[in-house]
């Protein structure tokens, strides 16, 4: 067997079908890439149509499958919706990606209703509604990939991000609980965890050049993450390669969790 070969058949995702929110931008947009150029069909879904339309553009380019829904993750309706329409693109996803998210960081002390329910909306209700769409076909056919971009705040606190941190703890707990139900089946349910990566996400800390040095001195490898730095772990957790990794945390990031 060659290496092409052997690397093929552990990491390949010819015919596989993938979702994957927020795969417009940062860290979504790179894991879309990895999925589409190790063989997906990959949909993305978020809101912003020229982002989407740019991100499938550049796959499409490069001779990869890829499609896009806009829709609103932060409604229940809006989340049925999108997934229909995203289900009607390739076919039910075989691989899941929930990396829709969003920060928008008052501290515990200003933190409003509002914001309390939106943050909960979209980081963890819509990975939720998303698992329990797809979830279920995956076990029937007997594989499923789901995996959940959380963060370092689902394990501490960090710069006051309030309701953030609580919602990706509860995300890290789904992916456990959705490993629980439906590993039996060939469906893993995993967690990506990344540090501090440089995304748009961050655009207020990422100005701040003293704190940017601040975080990548906290790292193990001495830098911040990169977008493209999840295109391998994604491709590993999406592929036959990882069918014994299920209900895991896996970090990726720099050391800085254990720094
Ligand atoms: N960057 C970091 O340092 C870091 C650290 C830890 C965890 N994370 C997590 O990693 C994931 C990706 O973050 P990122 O840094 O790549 O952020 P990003 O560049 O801001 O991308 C966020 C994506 O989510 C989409 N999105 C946000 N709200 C949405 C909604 N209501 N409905 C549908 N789509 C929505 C955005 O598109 P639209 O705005 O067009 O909808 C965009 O595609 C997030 O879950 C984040 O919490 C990031």
């Amino acid at each position: 067997m060659t290496s092409q070969a052997y690397l093929s058949q552990l990491f390949s995702l010819d015919d596989r079908v993938a979702l994957v929110t927020g795969g417009s931008s940062g860290i979504g947009r790179a894991i879309a890439g990895a999925l589409a150029r190790a063989g997906a069909s990959v949909v993305i879904v978020a809101r912003r149509e020229p982002e989407l339309t740019s991100a499938v553009e550049e796959l499409r380019s490069g001779g990869c499958r890829a499609a896009w829904v806009s829709g609103d993750l932060s409604t229940r309706e809006g989340v049925r919706t999108a997934a229909e329409a995203a289900a009607a693109l390739f076919g039910e996803p075989d691989i899941l990606v929930n990396s829709a998210g969003i920060n928008l960081r008052p501290p515990m002390t200003e933190l409003t209703d509002d914001v309390w329910d939106t943050t909960m909306a979209v980081n963890l209700e819509a990975p939720y509604l998303l698992g329990q769409r797809f979830g279920p076909g995956m076990a029937e056919r007997g594989f499923g990939r789901i995996i959940h971009i959380t963060s370092q705040q689902a394990h501490r606190a960090f710069v006051q991000s309030g309701a953030y941190g609580v919602s990706k703890g509860g995300l890290e707990s789904l992916a456990r609980s959705q490993a629980e139900a439906w590993s039996p089946y060939g469906v893993t349910c995993n967690t990506l965890v990344p540090g501090f990566v440089l995304t748009p996400l961050n655009s207020r800390l990422a100005d701040d050049p003293d704190q940017v040095a601040t975080l990548a001195a906290r790292t193990m490898t001495g830098r911040n993450g990169l977008p493209e730095d999840f295109a391998g772990a994604a491709v590993f957790l999406a592929s036959g390669a990882s069918a014994y990794v299920t209900g895991q945390s896996v970090f990726v990031d720099g050391g800085l969790s254990v720094h």
